[in-house]
């Protein structure tokens, strides 16, 4: 095929490149992230403010929100030092893809994709970021200088859609510059082509319906499945370390596992994913974290986010906090994974909502303490904010107007990120509540001896008095970890029992935050951490955490041992092995045969590729029940029956033909049916001998059946 055969020419162009190291890509946990939107961070080249195949989209004066304001990759670049020196180790940009060239709207004013969420050519780097395209120099710049400190890169991936259909370039995609499809011009079916979603509860319509006039990618299609691919892998071989994925409840979720599985068989990576709203109230928060429980890509934690805007801006209750944390901890299998934050390049500021700073630095406190990845947004250090129109989208994207390295806000995010790096209580401990009421949170997160304990009192003029706290902090007397930066003082430990030693009565002044810590000594290897979770093999997994010991020891799963390919006190990269595919129980053992704790981890069968199921005349249903896919392979489940591990719900636009996209392992001849599962969980299996199918090996796969009764 001429089309394939044009960009694997050009992938093997970048292979000259190197891919980002293995151990350090696969465990996050240790990692604060630093979001960017590159056009509002720092202007380092202005050659490319206004470039000649998409000029007039740039404001010199800073006036119009919806321009290009002239920051860039080169500025990122630039100010490596500031963000290392306020304790940054990953920065997340905003897509860095090409995008359209043309005013978006028919405005006055210019309506331009600053924001990077408006893709023309996902080849290519956008001329207003990075002025030599085609030779990727800035980017490949800016990787280099943040990696040389230490510092990661998450590139904001968003291929659920090119970009409006209503104006501007009406969705017109490009392979390298080669037309492929516009919203009028699209023979060959790279675009869904529906209405706009207009019922965010309708499955079907989240995946195969238009987000806000955004041009929807039929990933189905193997054209898109391979342009998206390649893509992404050209991300990685300059260097990407790991991708936010944009919209993923609106991109076809069974070909999702097919990205990851793709990614991370190219190389190491941490994807994590945009499921809004994926809150423990949410209609579908049963699907969003079946998904990140399954499909090796984590997501967002608009649970915590929300509650932490309450809690901090809104002033409600910190039980709020503490029940999303407690709903969300028992259903992510992944949640150390989960990636935290309260302001976005999507919401207000919290400072736009509540004015005042000790409530920012306390929810900062909370956020880089919290169980999962904290992501500080660019700006909340300097106390940045625009409060036109309450603050909302575009005026939450101000301009990076001050880069001083004395603010409080600067100084607490290096002392967390510090600590975060030195005690693996935060990176992988558990998250349990010791003391709370409406104003007063006391948590502790421990893993085995490593002990942090905070303290927040956020009432704005009342100290509280604490007594009968309890602590798993040995016996002692700690002194506050951040040096009283926000009025924290020193807690003394006396001896009790079971992990529960009391505390000294004290009061937690108004507007304080207290952090005491001790890190243990571990008695048998520590696992925190593995990464990733799912994969088949032959595929790269690190395991992390304390006390492996510098010999050389060994990764069970089951009776085989996996290949080591690296091995430190703290971290252990290995090959999964061939063993049957399945759910295993990794165990690790130290050179002298200690055995750690056991950490899950999934065989797959093979490597995957999407394939489309449709089922015919499965009929009658009733309300609340679903049709799933159930069958052979860990993919399918292994023959399981619950909404939680069959493969589905499915989706039935021409009911009573049920539809579903999946991921399945190439070139594997499948056994599976079809079965009804009801709101009570009673299961109804189609009659007949089992379905069979050979997956294909390559490119995108599609069965038909009819139900058998
Ligand atoms: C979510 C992004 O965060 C938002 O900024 C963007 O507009 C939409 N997805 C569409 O890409
Ligand atoms: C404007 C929003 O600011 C942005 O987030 C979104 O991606 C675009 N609209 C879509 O065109």
């Amino acid at each position: 095929m001429k089309f394939a055969q044009f960009y694997f020419g050009c992938v093997t162009l970048f292979l000259v490149f190197e891919f980002a190291n293995e151990a350090n890509c696969q465990d996050f946990k240790k990692q604060v992230i630093y979001q960017i939107v590159t056009d509002r961070f720092f202007n380092g080249d202005t050659t490319n403010n206004n470039p000649s195949q998409s000029s007039g989209l740039f404001d010199s004066t800073k006036t119009n929100w919806f321009a290009y304001w002239g920051g860039d990759l080169a500025g990122i670049q630039q100010k490596m030092s500031y963000l290392k020196g306020m304790g940054i180790t990953t920065i997340w940009i905003s897509p860095t893809v090409d995008n359209e060239n043309s005013n978006m709207d028919s405005g006055p004013p210019i309506s331009a994709p600053y924001h990077g969420y408006d893709a023309r050519d996902f080849m290519r780097v956008e001329e207003h970021f990075d002025r030599s395209t085609s030779l990727w120099t800035a980017f490949d710049n800016l990787v280099s200088a943040a990696h040389a400190n230490g510092i990661k890169v998450i590139v904001d991936w968003a291929n659920n859609h090119s970009n409006y259909n209503g104006g501007g370039e009406f969705g017109a995609l490009y392979n390298n510059g080669v037309f492929m499809a516009s919203d009028s011009n699209d023979p060959n079916g790279y675009f869904h082509h529906n209405a706009n979603i207009s019922d965010y509860n309708d499955r079907y319509q989240l995946q195969y319906f238009t987000l806000v006039g955004l041009e929807d990618l039929n990933q189905e299609n193997s054209t898109i499945d391979n342009y998206l691919k390649t893509a992404i892998h050209q991300f990685q071989t300059h260097g990407a370390d790991g991708f936010r994925l944009d919209a993923i409840k609106h991109v076809t979720w069974g070909w999702e596992y097919s990205l990851a599985n793709s990614v991370l068989s190219q190389a190491p990576s941490f994807l994590f994913g945009e499921w809004y709203n994926n809150n423990p109230g949410d209609a579908l928060y049963h699907d969003a974290y079946k998904f990140a429980n399954k499909s090796g890509i984590s997501e967002l934690d608009f649970g915590v986010n929300q509650a932490a805007r309450n809690v901090f801006a809104g002033n409600t209750k910190f039980s709020e906090l503490d029940a999303v944390i407690s709903a969300e901890n028992s259903n992510f299998t992944w949640n150390t994974d989960l990636v935290t934050f309260f302001d976005s390049h999507d919401e207000s500021r919290l400072l736009t909502l509540n004015k005042n700073k000790d409530r920012l630095h306390e929810a900062m406190a909370f956020l880089l303490t919290c169980r999962g990845i904290p992501v500080i947004l660019y700006g909340d250090e300097q106390y940045l904010h625009n409060d036109t129109n309450n603050g909302n989208d575009p005026y939450n994207r101000v301009w990076m107007s001050s880069f001083s390295t004395t603010t409080t806000a600067y100084k607490l995010i290096n002392k967390l990120a510090t600590l975060r790096q030195n005690n693996d209580g935060l990176a992988y401990g558990g998250f349990q509540p010791r003391w709370i009421n409406n104003d007063v949170y006391i948590y502790e997160r421990k893993f085995f001896n490593d002990v942090v304990l905070v303290a927040i009192n956020k009432n704005d003029t009342t100290g509280v008095a604490i007594s009968g706290l309890l602590t798993a902090l040995p016996a002692g007397t700690y002194s506050d970890y951040l040096g009283g930066l926000l009025g924290g003082s020193s807690l003394t430990v006396t001896a009790g029992s079971g992990g529960n030693n009391p505390a000294n009565n004290f009061t937690l002044p108004a507007h304080t935050v207290a952090v005491w810590q001790a890190v243990g000594t571990p008695a048998a290897p520590e696992v925190g951490s593995i990464g990733p979770t799912v994969g088949q093999a032959g595929m790269k997994v690190t395991i992390a955490g304390k006390g492996f010991g510098s010999a050389t020891g060994s990764v069970l799963f089951g009776t085989t041992t996996a290949t080591i390919s690296s091995w430190s006190d703290s971290s252990v990269t290995f090959t999964v092995p061939s063993v049957s595919n399945g759910v295993y129980s990794v165990q690790l053992k130290n050179s002298s045969e200690t055995a750690a704790n056991t950490i899950q981890f999934t065989v797959l069968t093979a490597k995957l590729i999407p394939v489309t199921f449709t089922v015919n005349n499965a009929t009658p249903t009733n309300i609340g029940e679903y049709i799933f896919l159930t069958g052979s392979t860990v993919e399918l489940g292994n023959w399981v029956t619950t909404f939680d591990t069959a493969v589905g719900p499915m989706l039935t636009p021409n009911y009573p033909n049920w539809f579903l996209n999946t991921s399945m392992p190439a070139g594997t001849t499948i056994q599976f049916k079809f079965i009804k599962i009801a709101a009570n969980g009673a299961v109804t299996w189609e009659n007949g001998a089992n379905h069979s199918y050979t997956v294909p090996a390559s490119g995108t796969g599609f069965v038909t059946v009819n139900w058998q009764y």
